[in-house]
């Protein structure tokens, strides 16, 4: 069975499904990789260029390439969930897990990295906690389990999946 991981940015999915594989010894797929690959250039770079919708279209169209996989540990942009076509694809791929982060944390660990489009110029704690706000009850919706991040450090995390599997 596939491990999909959803959540807002910064939240750990990719640090998560990259530490999920070496423990498990299962491949990891990271879906904004697999946009840039089919898109040859960075997130940031089609946003500017083409803009956010041509980026979402491009993020359904590898959402719904998850159902391809088997057993692997697939990482998702914070944004994935935010059509219903791919709230349902995810969720007919595999067990969906929602990394519930902290606003406070999502500052923190975004205040250096400018790579983020939605993140642009750096966002007051309101700002964050608002579009998060915005955001959850699509990843609740799109979700088998949720995780309180903030309260569990990565191998908590890593034994409570595995225990619910
Ligand atoms: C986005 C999250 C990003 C990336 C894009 C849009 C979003 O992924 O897909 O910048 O809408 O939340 P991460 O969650 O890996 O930062």
């Amino acid at each position: 069975m596939n491990i999909i991981l959803v959540g807002f940015m910064a939240s750990g999915k990719s640090s998560l499904s990259r530490y999920m594989a070496t423990r498990t010894k299962r491949q990891a797929l990271d879906l904004d990789i697999e946009i840039e690959k089919r898109a040859q250039m960075s997130i940031p770079k089609i946003f500017e260029t083409v803009g956010e919708k041509a980026f979402r279209d491009l993020e359904s169209y590898v959402t719904k390439l998850c159902k391809n996989y088997h057993n692997t540990i697939i990482a998702t942009g914070g944004g994935c969930i935010l059509r219903e076509e791919n709230r349902r694809a995810l969720k007919e791929a595999g067990l969906v897990i929602w990394l519930n982060t902290s606003p406070e944390n999502v500052q923190k660990y975004t205040a250096k990295r400018n790579n983020r489009p939605l993140l642009k110029g750096d966002k007051s704690l309101n700002d964050i906690t608002q579009m998060m706000k915005k955001r959850e009850a699509l990843y609740a919706d799109s979700s088998h389990l949720k995780i309180d991040v903030f309260q569990h450090n990565l191998e908590e995390i890593f034994d409570i999946i595995q225990s619910y599997k």
